[in-house]
């Protein structure tokens, strides 16, 4: 069922970088499935700029609280950031069909800056179900590992290895870096994967070169956020097809779509 509905704002503050948390009081969303999205109004009802919601990953779900993570991106992120504790803010939620299959024997997860925010509750959900995985969290320099307190407060400091391009913190690389060599060692490896669209590229040239499964959630420019607009459209290759990423999505089979 979604929810169409004004929530209570809990907490709203900046973090690091360009990253500001924003938690909220929603009973009705607390088993959201790991990798699904909610679509924010950035704005009060009476006001039209920007007019159209925005989509964000549910990072994490802490009782009858969601936790969401945003990037400062343009106008609608902006507006997200003057909201305060107490207000009510409008939410369109759970969305998406299609998220991380479960059945694989062992995971790498990787996510590239903000779209590690995309993969920490299905990170969570793994360990409570006691499956075998590893994580990686590549950002660009230190100040950009948002994410890292949450990391540390839920206990995930040796799951996760960090990689930060300019050595500030953590493994000195790219994501990449050590992948072929961590596929090798968990040959029955599953990677899902989050963030930026060059990065999940590279990610996707291993898998293929190991031929590895690899589920990537997707971000598409968004208006609707539910099937209708047609707006967000990614290549299916296997049926030379398009399909909707917030619909069909926002998880593909990164051998099958263009993107
Ligand atoms: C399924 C999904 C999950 C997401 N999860 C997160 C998250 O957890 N944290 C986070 O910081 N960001 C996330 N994003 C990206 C976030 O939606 C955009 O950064 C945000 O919409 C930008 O809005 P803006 O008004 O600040 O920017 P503007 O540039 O003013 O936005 C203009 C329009 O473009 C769209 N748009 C612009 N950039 C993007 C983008 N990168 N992806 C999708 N739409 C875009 C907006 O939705 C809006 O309709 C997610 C996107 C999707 C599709
Ligand atoms: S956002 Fe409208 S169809 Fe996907």
């Amino acid at each position: 069922m979604i929810f169409d509905k004004k929530y209570e704002i809990v907490e709203n503050r900046f973090i690091s970088g360009i990253t500001w948390l924003l938690k909220i009081k929603a009973p009705e969303l607390k088993d959201a499935p790991a990798g699904s999205f909610v679509m924010i109004r950035p704005t009060q009802d009476y006001l039209y700029d920007p007019m159209m919601r925005r989509a964000f990953a549910i990072a994490d779900i802490q009782e009858d609280k969601i936790l969401i993570f945003y990037d400062i991106y343009g106008k609608g992120t902006a507006a997200i950031t003057e909201k305060k504790a107490g207000e009510e803010i409008s939410i369109l939620a759970p969305l998406g069909k299609n998220f991380f299959p479960e059945h694989h024997n062992y995971y790498i997860l990787v996510g590239g800056g903000i779209g590690f925010a995309g993969l920490s509750l299905f990170m969570k959900k793994l360990k409570q179900q006691g499956k075998p995985f590893k994580a990686i969290y590549g950002v660009r320099r230190k100040e950009q590992l948002s994410m890292l307190d949450w990391i540390r407060e839920n206990g995930f400091e040796d799951d996760v290895i960090i990689y930060t391009e300019d050595g500030s913190y953590g493994e000195k690389g790219l994501v990449t870096r050590d992948l072929k060599e961590m596929i090798r060692e968990n040959p029955d490896t599953a990677l899902a994967v989050c963030g930026p669209k060059g990065m999940m590229r590279a990610v996707m040239e291993v898998a293929k070169e190991t031929d590895t499964p690899a589920y990537l959630s997707l971000e598409s420019k968004m208006a609707c956020g539910f099937g209708i607009c047609i707006g967000c459209v990614v290549k299916d290759k296997e049926h030379d097809s398009y399909i909707r990423v917030c619909y069909e999505g926002p998880v593909f089979d990164g051998h099958k779509i263009e993107f």
